[in-house]
C-alpha cells in the first residue's frame, strides 16, 4: 500500500539522516583526547607517534574545516561536553570512551561548558575551541611540542625553582622538573585566554590572585593554596609569564 511505501521511505531517510550525524563526511584528520576532572578539561592530542603527543588544558585547538575526533573519558564523576555552536552534547563515564565529531567550518573561537551536574563548581567548567586555518593548527601544534623558552633573568631562576618546588608535583611545564599530572599542563600558559577553567581572563594579576587564594575564587576546587611568600609568589608570577 502507498502508506507502508511512505512508512518504509522515512525508515529509511531517518536512517540516513542519523548516520550522518554519528559519522564524519570524511576520516577524522586529527583525534584529541579529552579528560575531564572535577573542574576543568584535560586535552591529548593523540598520534602514533609519541614524540607528536602533547598535553592542554581547558581550551582546544582544532584545524576548520575538517573534522576532528574526540575521545572524551572521564578520571572522576559523569561530566557532558558541549560546544553549543558546533555540535550536540556527548557524556563523559568514568570507566569508557566516549567518542564524537566535530568540524568547524570557518576559524573562530567557540565557547563550550559542561552540561552535566558534576558538583560543586560545575557551572565554572567552561571551555574553549579555538579553530585555526590549517596553517595557523600547524604553526600552534609544532609550538606546543616545543619546550617553553628558558628564564632570561634571576627573578625567572628563581620562579622556575619555587614553582617547581610549590607546584611540580601537581603541574607540568615541559623541559623542566615539574612533572606532575594531578593539574593542568602549563607549558605554553601565556597561550591560554583564560585561567580555571574560564573563571578569569588569564593576566599577571589575576595568576597571582589565584595562586594567593585558589578556594576564594574556585570554592572546592582541587588546588590548595601553595605555602609561599609574597616575594616567592611574585617569582612564581614572573616565571609563569615567559612561558609562551
Ligand atoms: Cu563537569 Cu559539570
Amino acid at each position: 500500500s502507498i502508506s507502508s511505501v511512505v512508512l518504509l521511505f522515512t525508515v529509511v531517510w531517518t536512517m540516513v539522516v542519523l548516520a550522518r550525524l554519528t559519522s564524519p563526511p570524511t576520516k577524522p584528520v586529527l583525534a584529541i583526547e579529552v579528560i575531564c576532572h572535577q573542574w576543568w578539561w584535560e586535552v591529548r592530542y593523540l598520534s602514533d607517534d609519541p614524540a607528536q603527543i602533547f598535553t592542554t588544558a581547558n581550551e582546544i585547538h582544532i584545524p576548520a574545516g575538517q573534522p576532528v575526533l574526540f575521545k572524551l573519558v572521564s578520571a572522576d564523576v559523569i561530566h557532558s561536553f558541549w560546544i553549543p555552536a558546533l555540535g550536540g552534547k556527548t557524556d563523559l563515564i568514568p570507566g569508557q570512551t566516549n567518542e564524537t565529531w566535530l568540524e568547524a567550518h570557518k576559524p573562530g573561537i567557540y565557547s563550550g561548558q559542561c552540561t552535566e551536574y558534576c558538583g560543586l563548581e560545575h557551572a565554572r567548567m567552561g571551555l574553549l575551541l579555538v579553530a585555526q586555518t590549517p596553517g595557523d593548527f600547524a604553526a600552534w601544534r609544532a609550538h606546543q611540542l616545543q619546550s617553553p623558552a628558558r628564564p632570561a633573568t634571576g627573578e625567572q631562576w628563581a620562579g622556575q625553582a619555587n614553582f617547581t618546588a610549590h607546584c611540580g608535583s601537581c603541574h607540568a611545564v615541559r623541559g623542566t622538573d615539574a612533572a606532575g599530572s594531578l593539574g593542568p599542563d602549563l607549558s605554553h600558559l601565556m597561550q591560554r585566554h583564560t585561567i580555571a577553567a574560564g573563571v578569569l581572563p588569564n593576566t599577571p594579576q589575576n595568576l597571582d590572585r589565584w595562586i594567593a587564594d585558589p578556594q576564594g575564587i574556585k570554592p572546592g576546587v582541587m588546588m590548595q593554596k601553595p605555602e609561599m611568600s609574597a616575594r616567592e609568589r611574585a617569582s612564581v608570577i614572573s616565571y609563569l609569564t615567559t612561558l609562551h
